[in-house]
């Protein structure tokens, strides 16, 4: 099998016993030959052309929960089998959001720069108002297992949460007392929309310029889901045009790359794709893999596969 090199510090050694090894850093080619299970990072694309390469191949096991960087329907028309690493980063990345909530919210980032620059000039009772999260309401896009931590926390902060989905989901609404609505109301009436879906044709491009002027003025956009569903230039204009309140975003179109007029619009907060970024985290998520591939080889049934 080839493991992303990146991963092998995580790994304890005794999970790799016995496995066949090729550590494979993410900026070298896909390998080619007679591997028969792969690890990749969610930045290698595992399409039809590496499956050719790889008549062997029984498993691609994603490091990653998301997985649009695998074409599901090459790896089913080969029987490749696909896994990802669910639910052990849930937490870790609902922090992650919450995070950028607060940040947006209270404007951390202009009063750090103050604070540094030196033109912070004594306590003022109208500098940096921000939002009262306190009564503000919540809208979540996707309330799937991330969405759905990202809304129980907000019960700690006194939210009113709403939620978009394509299956009413009624443990969270007993939960938390969310409200399920159709997107665009919930683009009306939230203060602070925050993004879980995953990148599908149907999610690609839906925050664009039309959803964006749909939003509440002043509103707060969130997303560490994956970049492409929103319109990065609609929301660098929705921000200088000073109609988005701010925007904290973790994940990008074209990652590492960020698009010039979001990184020159104000009132953001970026982060480099940090949702899962905590220690014991990256550890399961590299387990997790390693533990899908050995079930497969082994026959037996993948511990988190992915349903296309
Ligand atoms: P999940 O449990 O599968 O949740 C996704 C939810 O999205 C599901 O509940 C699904 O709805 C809903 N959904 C799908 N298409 C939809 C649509 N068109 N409209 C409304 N809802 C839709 O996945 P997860 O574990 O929460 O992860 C979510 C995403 O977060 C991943 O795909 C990944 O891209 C991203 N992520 C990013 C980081 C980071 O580092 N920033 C870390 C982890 C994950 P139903 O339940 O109705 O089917
Ligand atoms: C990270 O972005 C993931 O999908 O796990």
């Amino acid at each position: 099998m080839f493991v992303a090199a990146e991963l092998r510090e995580l790994l304890d050694p005794s999970c790799l016993e016995g496995l066949d090894v090729t550590w494979v850093r993410s900026d070298e080619p896909t390998p080619e030959g007679e591997f028969v299970g792969a690890v990749p990072l969610l930045t290698r694309w595992m399409g039809g052309t590496e499956f050719k390469r790889l008549p062997k191949l029984r498993i691609v096991a994603n490091c990653a929960v998301g997985h649009n960087n695998v074409d599901l329907v090459a790896a089913e028309m080969r029987r490749i089998v696909v896994t990802n690493t669910p639910d052990v980063l849930t937490a870790a990345t609902a922090d992650l959001t919450w995070a950028l909530i607060l940040a947006c919210a209270r404007r951390l980032l202009a009063g750090v720069d103050m604070v540094k620059t030196g033109n912070w000039t004594g306590w003022h009772p109208q500098m940096l108002l921000g939002l009262e999260l306190e009564g503000a309401t919540l809208g979540i896009v996707g309330a799937g297992r991330i969405g759905q931590a990202v809304g129980k926390r907000a019960l700690g902060f006194g939210m009113r949460i709403t939620y978009a989905s394509r299956t009413p989901k009624p443990e969270f609404e007993r939960a938390t007392g969310a409200t399920r609505l159709e997107l665009r109301p919930l683009l009306r009436e939230s203060d602070v929309v925050t993004l879980h879906v995953p990148k599908t044709p149907e999610t690609q491009g839906m925050i664009n310029a039309d959803a964006l002027a749909a939003m509440k003025p002043g509103a707060i956009l969130i997303n560490t889901s994956r970049g492409d569903l929103v319109r990065e230039d609609a929301v660098a204009a929705a921000l200088v045009e000073g109609r988005l309140g701010a925007a904290g975003l973790d994940v990008f179109t074209d990652e590492p790359d960020i698009h010039p007029r979001l990184r020159a619009a104000p009132r953001t907060v970026l982060l480099p794709h940090i949702g899962s970024a905590t220690l014991p985290t990256r550890r399961k998520m590299a387990e997790t893999a390693v533990a899908n591939v050995r079930a497969v080889l082994a026959g037996a049934p993948p511990l988190t596969p992915v349903v296309p």
